[in-house]
């Protein structure tokens, strides 16, 4: 049963909540998932070795001390092991090949099951980057959007996990997302420590594609953190052998400051040089030198077209009012977690909770992006 606090899709497939169990070679199969990730809105098997290079190159790792996954009939089992996964929770399959065929057949069996295929354009292990498959694919962009373009052709509902600041990351997003894929599986991996939140933001700025994050995600304030530069689902690995109950604890806080805040990935504001274009929900009245005059540029609007936007969307919604805030009107007030007196009160003359409020600023975010994106024009242009 799909989970109505949040409205999460990626094609055919409906997620019942933001966080997933990522994939680990050799680890993660239906019994793992069932066990440690039965409350995840997405769990994702594998990587699974699709032909013979593959399942030879993993044969080598396993030899060398790596967990992998090794079988000869990797269809069989796939369409056994989505099966296995206990109801309500989405999955997908990540897979690694070096040709193009066994992809397509694996990318035929996760369509007629409900579920997604993964393609694996992360792995470095040097017997798999070899051989063309995993990271190797990020250094032949080409090769890797025909990829894409194929297997997409089945129908199949298509993320692509990849690796950051291996190759330029936003180039790789764009590429990605013109071939046709529906999801990016981004590893903000950084040098040292933690994820690269500043690039999650800047890869959030560049994509429309549903966009699912990872890296040293051990409690609720890393995956806060993701969720606040763009990441619509965060997704762990190593995080799970730790803490075999971290899936069960994070996907409980996610939803209650869905219930609490009603936009579970708000942005943060632009101010601080944190928040992504989203955060233009949250702008003032464009009239002074800050950064939102860069982020209006970017969009490639002008200042005027920005503040029509936002005008145009408030029309006839609860944001047309409030005469006491800074500029006249909701449309152009703060993220609720910043305490204001005027604009708490103006919420509660007109009875609109906390959660109402940032879900209509959800919407005029999601407003502004599609419009100034598709160039349409606002009513006051018209
Ligand atoms: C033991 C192990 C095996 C992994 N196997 C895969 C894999 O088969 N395919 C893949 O795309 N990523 C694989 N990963 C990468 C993880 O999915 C994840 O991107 C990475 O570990 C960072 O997330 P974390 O900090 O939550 O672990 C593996 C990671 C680990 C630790
Ligand atoms: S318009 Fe307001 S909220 Fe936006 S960056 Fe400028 S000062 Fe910050
Ligand atoms: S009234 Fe409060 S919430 Fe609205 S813009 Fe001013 S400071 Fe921000």
């Amino acid at each position: 049963m799909p989970d109505e606090l949040f409205d999460l899709k990626a094609g055919y497939v409906t997620l019942k909540n933001p966080i997933a169990l990522a994939p680990m070679g050799g680890i993660t199969d239906s019994n793992f998932a069932n066990e440690y990730a039965s409350d995840a809105g997405l769990v994702i098997l594998g990587g699974y070795n699709l032909d013979e290079r593959t399942q030879q190159a993993a044969s080598e790792m396993l030899a060398r001390g790596r967990e992998e996954f090794i079988c000869k009939e990797p269809f069989k089992l796939i369409e056994k092991e989505i099966r296995a996964v206990e109801p309500g929770t989405a999955v997908a399959v990540n897979v690694r090949s070096s040709t193009i065929e066994p992809l397509l057949m694996a990318a035929e069996i996760v369509k007629d099951a409900g579920a997604i295929l993964e393609l694996d354009a992360h792995c470095r292990q040097e017997e798999m980057t070899s051989i063309g498959t995993g990271e190797a694919l990020l250094h032949d962009i080409p090769a890797l959007s025909e990829l894409i373009r194929m297997i997409k052709g089945t129908g199949a509902v298509l993320s692509v996990k990849v690796r950051g600041n291996v190759v330029d990351d936003i180039r790789l997003a764009k590429e990605i997302e013109s071939a046709g894929a529906d999801i990016l599986h981004l590893d903000a991996m950084k040098k040292g420590e933690g994820a690269d939140l500043e690039l999650i933001r800047e890869v959030r700025d560049s994509t429309c594609m549903f966009l699912i994050c990872n890296n040293s995600v051990t409690d609720f304030g890393a995956a806060k953190d993701m969720f606040s530069r763009g990441a619509d689902m965060v997704s762990v690995a190593r995080g799970v052998l730790k803490d075999p109950g971290l899936i069960s604890q994070l996907v409980s806080n996610v939803k209650m400051l869905q219930e609490d805040m009603g936009w579970y990935n708000a942005p943060k504001h632009i101010c601080r040089g944190e928040g992504d274009l989203r955060g233009l929900a949250f702008c003032c009245l464009p009239v002074k030198q800050c950064p939102v005059r860069g982020k209006i540029r970017e969009l490639g609007l002008t200042a005027q077209e920005f503040a029509d936007l936002k005008m145009d969307f408030a029309k006839g919604t609860m944001l047309e009012y409030g005469d006491s805030t800074c500029f006249g009107s909701l449309v152009w007030c703060c993220k609720i977690s910043r305490p204001c007196f005027l604009r708490d009160g103006v919420l509660e003359t007109l009875g609109i909770s906390d959660a109402e409020y940032m879900r209509l600023k959800k919407e005029l975010a999601d407003h502004i992006l599609e419009h100034a994106r598709s160039g349409k024009q606002t009513k006051a242009d018209r």
